[in-house]
């Protein structure tokens, strides 16, 4: 029969006991995470979010309690009065925190029963994904996903303290709001009492930040959920959390300073670790050409070199054509990688070509000399030269990509990365490094238009100004990107605070000045009022927490994540709703098929 905790105070977390309080009385709540029996001995592992300490009922002790303990089973939820007492020498577990010692119960009460949960409730679980998502709280009952939930718990904790002190004050920003572009889809939410009417989620309180302000708040933040109905990759989910702060009267640098100094804190206090200051800038342009990307990751080398003078004369068509016709010629060294099969070499091939290139050529500088397909084409000297233009080594593999500038660079800029971690190379002390000078716009084939690469708030840099009509291409952001070990952790930008200015990018990316009123009209309005330079930047919580515990997906640091196909494994969400909800909503759904 279950019994009640009526009359019992907990005194002890299980995790707490040590060999301190050896002799102390204690009672203690959780669940039964193992049982042993040895005869007229039962060990029971009693587990709360503080850790396990071992129970021993004996039939020498107590003859009632000890029958009761048979009858428990795994994940029994339980409470026990006992004392604490000390283990045999030789019976100290060194793995368990609580290995000096253990608890003699003298009463047990059974406050619930439980099912043979459908995984165990340990460490290091072998399990599809899925049925941990199922059954959520069960998987975030093991012990690593509770230091997950915890550890993200104390570095939200460091960020409020941090941005407190700095003067920020946390406002909240309403989630049923007017549809924004941050570039990803909206979530819709239907009105019932304006029929035809639609909310959307906030993308982010990009809109909201501005206007606090222009409402004279000085320093705001938020740790906010954000919504964003796009194609999910292992780092993003629909629903995510940003650490989002905006400031008045800044520069970029005091913006970038402030958040150095916080990234420091967490760094610091979540894990131990000093971080070098100022952390690293590379303009966007350099990130290209030098990592052929812009989130580099900078914890190893590989540094791709322009080689496009040097090959412009060699007797290698692919090369001097690509030179020719106005392209570039651009070397990728691959550390050790003359151990690379003809195979391994044939794949990175078909990679290249799946990557949209036209092929990739290799040279292997070996004890024995150069091996290449394209070696014949080249002088001896001229090898040497490539050779050390690329930096590279006895032991080192050479890749080419001749091509457009951006089409190379980012060809290889992806090969860097794959091979980076296929070398294990992406490892050792955190790579923090801020990307700048981004442009502003880029053309977008499909839509025909010129569209921000950060939002459409960020700022121009002043002197890029008269370029927006001319050149729209040219003109260079006053954005930054945080990148953390190759993952873009945060972004932000200055804003535009002009009217006139808002009104010229807004034109820049084909919004008309109807659209621009109808769509974004209180912005503009505000802006007329007296709206100060401001700036500010917003981090993927989600991500910042899964790089700094060291795990390999955002879910592992979500209570509740949703799967990559946008559903909640548990509650069945997304799930059709009543007829009677949607016509409530004045909905009608089509037939299948009739789109
Ligand atoms: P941005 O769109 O770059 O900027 O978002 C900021 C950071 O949020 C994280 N992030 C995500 N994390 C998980 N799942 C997602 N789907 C997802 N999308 C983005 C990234 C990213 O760096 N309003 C601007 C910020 C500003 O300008 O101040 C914004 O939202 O780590
Ligand atoms: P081909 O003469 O076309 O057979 O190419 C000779 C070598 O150059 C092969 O290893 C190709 O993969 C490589 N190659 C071809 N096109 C390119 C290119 N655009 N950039 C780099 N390598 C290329």
């Amino acid at each position: 029969m279950l019994q009640t905790i009526a009359g019992w105070h907990r005194t002890h977390y299980c995790g707490e006991l040590n060999a301190q309080v050896i002799g102390t009385d204690v009672t203690l709540m959780g669940w039964v995470a193992r049982r042993r029996d040895h005869g007229g001995l039962l060990f029971v592992d009693l587990r709360d979010r503080t850790g396990i300490v071992q129970l021993v009922f004996s039939s020498d002790h107590d003859q009632e309690v000890f029958d009761r303990a048979g009858s428990l089973r795994n994940e029994y939820v339980v409470a026990i009065k006992g004392r604490v007492r000390g283990r045999l020498p030789e019976l100290v577990n060194p793995n368990l925190a609580t290995g000096q010692i253990e608890v003699v119960p003298d009463e047990l009460r059974v406050l619930n029963n439980a099912k043979t949960p459908p995984f165990y409730i340990q460490e290091d679980l072998d399990v599809e994904e899925t049925v941990r998502l199922r059954y959520r709280y069960l998987d975030l009952r093991r012990p690593d996903m509770q230091q997950n939930i915890m550890f993200r718990h104390n570095v939200v904790k460091i960020v409020r303290d941090y941005l407190d002190k700095q003067g920020f004050w946390e406002i909240e920003t309403p989630m049923l709001i007017s549809s924004s572009p941050e570039g990803a889809r909206d979530f819709l939410v239907p009105s019932r009492i304006a029929p035809g009417h639609f909310y959307a989620l906030p993308q982010s309180p990009q809109i909201f930040k501005q206007l606090l302000m222009v409402a004279g708040m000085d320093r705001y933040f938020q740790i906010v959920r954000c919504f964003r109905d796009e194609d999910l990759r292992a780092d993003r989910q629909p629903e995510f959390t940003q650490i989002d702060a905006e400031m008045s009267f800044v520069t970029e640098d005091e913006v970038m300073d402030l958040m150095e100094e916080m990234m420091c804190q967490v760094y610091a206090q979540a894990l131990g670790i000093d971080l070098n200051r100022p952390f690293a800038r590379l303009s966007y342009n350099e990130a290209m050409d030098r990592f052929g990307s812009d989130k580099p990751d900078l914890r190893f080398q590989m540094e791709m070199a322009d080689i496009s003078a040097l090959v412009a004369e060699s007797g290698f068509r692919v090369f001097t054509d690509a030179v020719a016709q106005g392209g570039v010629v651009k070397v990728l060294p691959v550390p050790g990688g003359t151990s690379f099969t003809r195979r391994e070499l044939d794949d990175l091939t078909e990679r290249a070509r799946a990557l949209g290139a036209k092929g990739l050529a290799w040279m292997a500088f070996t004890a024995e000399g150069v091996r290449s397909p394209i070696a014949k084409f080249f002088r001896p000297d001229l090898l040497e030269q490539v050779r050390i233009a690329a930096r590279a080594a006895e032991g080192d593999l050479l890749l080419f990509a001749a091509d457009q500038r951006a089409a190379a660079n980012e060809l290889l800029g992806q090969l860097r990365s794959e091979l980076g971690e296929r070398l294990g190379l992406r490892q050792g002390p955190p790579s923090l490094v801020w990307i700048t000078d981004f442009p502003l716009l880029e053309w977008d084939e499909d839509e025909d238009r010129y569209v921000a690469v950060h939002h459409p708030f960020t700022a121009p840099r002043d002197e890029d100004l008269p370029l927006l009509q001319s050149e729209p291409g040219r003109v260079r952001a006053r954005a930054y990107d945080l990148i953390l070990n190759g993952v873009e952790v945060g972004g932000g930008s200055i804003r535009i605070h002009r009217r006139d200015v808002q009104e010229a990018v807004f034109s820049a990316i084909g919004l008309s000045a109807e659209e621009a009123q109808a769509r974004f009209g209180y912005l503009l309005n505000a802006f007329d009022y007296g709206t100060p330079p401001h700036g500010g930047i917003a981090f993927g919580l989600d991500r910042l927490v899964m790089l700094l515990a060291g795990r390999d997906s955002i879910r592992d640091v979500i209570a509740f994540p949703k799967t990559a196909r946008g559903s909640c494994l548990m509650t069945g969400a997304p799930a059709p709703v009543d007829a009677e909800q949607l016509q409530e909503l004045h909905i009608r759904m089509e037939e299948k098929g009739s789109h």
